[in-house]
């Protein structure tokens, strides 16, 4: 009676691991990817005014993704602006920017938005969960 339930927690933790650890190798596997084509977007399209270290331009011209307080306080906000522009003042890092930032969602799909902000929230002393295409697609959808 006893024996049975140690070896029937055993197989259970066994069981665990040896589903988990797959997983997330799986899970891994694919946020490397993600990065992977979210640098390639992010050289083509956001390197110019943000710049190769995500520090963007002094000045007030274009603000920082890296460590920016403002980009990474909240993901719904940050999928809007890069779906639909930015114009008027914004404030990053204590730094007033009153710039013209274009809309991407005519140029770049749900799942290039995803790459290139998963790439940006992971890059550069970043770290956020990753953006996934549906959560692009409820924000495009929401205008
Ligand atoms: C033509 C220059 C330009 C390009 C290209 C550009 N941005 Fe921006 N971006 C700006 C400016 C300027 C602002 C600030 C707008 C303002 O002052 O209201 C901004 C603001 C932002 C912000 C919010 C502020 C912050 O720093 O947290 C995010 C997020 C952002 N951009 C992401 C992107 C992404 C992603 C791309 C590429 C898909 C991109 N930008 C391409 C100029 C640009």
């Amino acid at each position: 009676m006893h024996y049975g339930r140690v070896i029937a927690g055993t197989c259970l933790l066994i069981g665990c691991l040896s589903l988990g650890v797959p997983g997330r190798g799986a899970d891994e596997a694919a946020l490397q990817e993600q990065m992977k084509r979210g640098q390639e977007i992010f050289s083509r399209t956001c390197i110019t005014c943000h710049q190769a270290d995500g520090q963007g331009l002094q000045g007030g011209l274009f603000p920082p993704l890296a460590g920016s307080d403002f980009f990474m306080a909240d993901k719904a906000r940050a999928i809007r602006i890069v779906l639909n522009g930015l114009t008027g003042p914004v404030t990053v890092n204590g730094v007033t920017y009153d710039n013209v930032m274009p809309a991407w969602k005519g140029e770049l799909n749900n799942q290039e938005i995803a790459d290139v902000m998963t790439f940006e929230r992971n890059s550069w002393g970043n770290h956020g969960e990753a953006v996934t295409p549906e959560e692009v697609a409820r924000a495009r959808s929401a205008g």
